[in-house]
């Protein structure tokens, strides 16, 4: 692999700890996630079948370590999400300025991952519409990408669902082994204008 670190340039920068949404709640991360992280999503090999591999929980701890640090550092990213009507920790949805160097960098990406329990209740689009929010209503980013391997449908209709459009600018993953199936990924993309035109 072949990438460097690269620093989004936000101009504003906001806190964003904890929001809220008709059913859900997006936060800090908390040591009681860890378990759940683990077991129910990076252990998980439905949920991780367009990664790579499934995480040991050495992994997923470290994983979820490092997205807190992130909201540390830049006061938003890829927030634990919890369930409103049962307290439960779902997975997690947010903003994110990835540390590998893409062929469209600098970006922020909006992303996902929940546990498969609760897949199917439209959790994924309610988080991600208010990490959109976030994003070009208080962060003021001019566009927000997405990006997944090709044959990951589920997460791209997600992204259509939230108003991102098909770029058509395929491109090959570099943390991919180029051999992989999951190597060319498709990149979507949305602009505040076409956001604010969406509300
Ligand atoms: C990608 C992922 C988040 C999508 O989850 P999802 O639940 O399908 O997505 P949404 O939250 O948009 O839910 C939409 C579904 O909920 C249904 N739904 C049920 N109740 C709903 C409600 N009240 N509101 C909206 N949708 C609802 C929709 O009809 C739709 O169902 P369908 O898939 O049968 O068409 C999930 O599959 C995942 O975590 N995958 C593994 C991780 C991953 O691949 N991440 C992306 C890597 S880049």
């Amino acid at each position: 692999m072949n990438s460097k670190i690269v620093i989004f340039p936000l101009s504003k920068t906001v806190v964003m700890t904890s929001l809220t949404t008709e059913r859900l709640i997006l936060r800090s991360w908390r040591d009681s996630d860890s378990k759940p992280f683990f077991e129910q999503i990076n252990a998980d090999s439905d949920v991780m079948e367009y990664f790579p591999s499934t995480l040991s929980r050495e992994e997923s701890d470290a994983l979820a370590t490092e997205l807190q640090r992130r909201i540390d550092v830049n006061g938003w990213g890829l927030w634990a999400v919890e369930e409103k009507s049962s307290g439960q920790f779902i997975g997690f949805v947010g903003l994110n300025s990835p540390l590998i160097e893409l062929p469209f960098t600098p970006y922020v990406e909006v992303g996902w991952r929940l546990s498969k329990a609760f897949w199917g209740k439209g959790y994924a689009t309610e988080a991600a519409t208010k990490a959109l929010e976030i994003a070009f209503a208080e962060l003021e980013l001019d566009e927000v990408v997405s990006f997944t391997a090709v044959p990951n449908l589920r997460s791209q209709a997600v992204m259509t669902r939230l108003g991102l459009r098909d770029t058509g600018e395929n491109f090959n993953h570099p943390a991919v082994p180029s051999e992989s199936p999951l190597y060319e990924h498709v990149l979507f993309k949305i602009t505040r204008d076409e956001w604010a035109k969406s509300l």
